[in-house]
């Protein structure tokens, strides 16, 4: 046989086995197999219902794609994260190496996302990021397999200290948990706060999970400041309301939030949350079509109201299928399925929203207060606002 006639018969046989889906391996595992989607969330522990809630959400959005990812099936894997950071780089390692994932979601708690992040960056593997606001994530480490689809920690609160000031609040207390959340969290309340007119008359903390309040908020009724702000969430949120009104706080010293504070803890707070002021990036209330609709689809597949994290988790879905639909399922196209990440709008329950450079959402923040167990949007705080991004070369180069 010529070297010539060898050559077209090797084609005619690639030709015959690609036709048989028996040819080229990795295309037909890049194409053919399932997506591996590992879920990284904290199942137990403070935070426990907002991983919940992120998962359901993830779920909800890819069930409405026929459950798959760009034509291909998925293949699920799990790890309980704890919210304990010290062991972030290991359970993100268990996904990553053990199970191979191809997209790794996680997670909720800023510590722990820090290991994520380290993971992401060594391995390169498309992780996405449904709550855990720590700036680093999108400033100084961001990196381009790495997308957040929820708030930096500076977000919500950037657009509080201005509603304060306007109700005629000028000398605060801030308390929160110590951790970089909080810490990140205190960064835009004294930025908005300050700008405003106002004074921090003293800034309070205690240790992530710790929830004895009661020495903090006698400090407080003694200051006598005219309003406190304050992070707190999932379980923790939900006894730091009820303690406060125990205290005899409520109604004497108005109190207000990064709006976590009242998310998906209402029911558990009861009638002590009722008037509590937030700003975030989602409002129960939000009297739109695509709200109502997604509210109403979520309340009957899981038997309970969305709330903030279940909207996020649904929108990490919704952009994660929108990646894998504009490369029809083949995830290690990466140039082609980050660019259409980046340049994805995603037409969300909060309102439609769109990626900085850094990866982190550009997005309306909402003035909210609690009215009958019900987070009632009062007005738009910020409008279209994007987190600074400082530090990311991404950003830079872009
Ligand atoms: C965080 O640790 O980044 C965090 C946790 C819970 C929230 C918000 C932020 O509700």
């Amino acid at each position: 046989m010529t070297s010539r006639r060898l050559v077209l018969s090797r084609s005619a046989a690639l030709i015959g086995a690609a036709s048989t889906g028996l040819l080229l391996p990795e295309i037909a595992r890049a194409q053919g197999a399932k997506v591996r989607v590992g879920l990284m969330l904290p199942y137990t522990g403070t935070f426990a219902q907002l991983g919940v809630a992120i998962e359901n959400g993830v779920r909800m959005a890819i069930a409405e794609q026929g459950g798959k990812l760009g034509g291909r099936e998925i293949d699920w894997f799990k790890v309980d994260d704890e919210s304990d950071p010290s062991k972030g780089v290991e359970n993100a390692s268990k996904l990553v190496q053990r199970d191979k994932v191809d997209v790794l979601i996680g997670t909720v708690h800023s510590g722990v996302q820090m290991g994520i992040q380290k993971v992401a960056r060594d391995s390169g593997v498309l992780t996405l990021i449904p709550n855990a606001g720590v700036h680093a994530a999108t400033r100084a480490l961001c990196a381009p397999n790495v997308f957040r689809t929820s708030f930096s920690n500076g977000q919500p609160t950037m657009a509080l200290g201005k509603a304060m000031v306007d109700r005629g609040h000028k000398k605060a207390v801030w308390i929160t948990w110590k951790y970089a959340a909080g810490d990140e969290a205190f960064e835009g309340f004294k930025e908005s706060y300050t700008k405003a007119g106002g004074t921090i008359v003293k800034e309070l903390g205690l240790p992530f999970p710790n929830v004895e309040f009661q020495a903090l908020l006698t400090e407080i009724a003694a200051l006598k400041p005219d309003a406190v702000a304050c992070f707190f969430a999932g379980g923790g949120a939900a006894k730091f309301i009820r303690d406060y009104a125990a205290a005899g706080l409520k109604g004497k010293i108005p109190l207000y939030g990064s709006g976590f504070l009242t998310e998906g803890v209402l029911e558990a707070a009861g009638p002590a949350a009722d008037g509590i002021l937030t700003t975030l990036h989602y409002s129960d209330s939000l009297d739109t079509p695509r709200n109502k609709a997604f509210r109403l689809a979520y309340a009957k597949s899981f038997k309970q109201q969305p709330d903030v994290y279940a909207m996020q988790g649904y929108d990490t879905g919704l952009l994660l299928a929108q990646g894998a639909n504009a490369v029809k399922g083949d995830l290690a196209n990466k140039a082609a399925l980050y660019k259409a990440m980046e340049s994805a709008t995603i037409d969300s329950p909060r309102g439609k929203w769109t990626m900085s450079r850094a990866h982190n959402p550009v997005q309306d923040i909402y003035l909210r207060q609690v009215e009958k167990g019900e987070n009632k949007v009062i007005g738009v705080a910020a409008k279209a606002l994007a987190d600074p991004g400082t530090g990311c070369r991404m950003a830079a180069a872009a």
